[in-house]
């Protein structure tokens, strides 16, 4: 029996997972707007593995016979003035996220729910590999992204990126 407040900050994960995807299709369509097709599919891929944490925690709910209950994805609103805005508010959306999943492994961490800690590591191990993604990001525009040459070749790596289905399989 899961704990309700565990169980209500799971299902509440679904939505947020559900709403980084969305919000990385908005950085996406950004990039897309501004012809740098290799930022824009970087942030396709990363749009993918959001959907694919969201149906990791969806799943996980209905295994574990908690009731699912789905809510309404809010709309991306951040209006953005450069290129740089884009990414640094990338990173500072995954800093958010790391502290959604600190407050569900705490809440199930207080309820012995030793199940869920389980569940939710491998989302604490790839937190850390997001917010490296996206400092990587920001660091690499610092360094190359002032002019047109360092630009073109940045979007050009960006290009490479290719979507792998997560590691975790439930
Ligand atoms: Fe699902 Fe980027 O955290």
């Amino acid at each position: 029996m899961v704990n309700a407040k565990v169980h209500e900050l799971l299902n509440a994960q679904i939505n947020k997972e559900f709403y980084s995807a969305y919000l990385y299709l908005e950085f996406h369509n950004y990039f897309k707007a501004r012809s740098l097709d290799g930022f824009a599919n970087w942030y396709m891929v990363q749009a993918q593995e959001e959907r694919d944490h969201a149906m990791l925690f969806y799943t996980y709910l209905q295994n574990e016979n908690m009731p699912v209950t789905l809510d309404a994805i809010a709309k991306p609103d951040k209006v953005f003035t450069c290129d740089m805005d884009v990414l640094k508010a990338g990173l500072e959306h995954e800093i958010y996220v790391t502290s959604l999943i600190n407050d569900i492994y705490a809440a199930a961490y207080e309820a012995r729910d030793f199940r869920t800690m389980q569940f939710l590591d491998w989302f604490v191990k790839e937190q850390g590999e997001e917010e490296t993604n996206a400092t990587d990001l920001i660091s690499k525009m610092e360094l190359f992204g002032s002019d047109a040459r360092g630009l073109y070749l940045l979007n050009q790596e960006l290009a490479a990126r290719v979507y792998t289905a997560p590691s975790l399989v439930l």
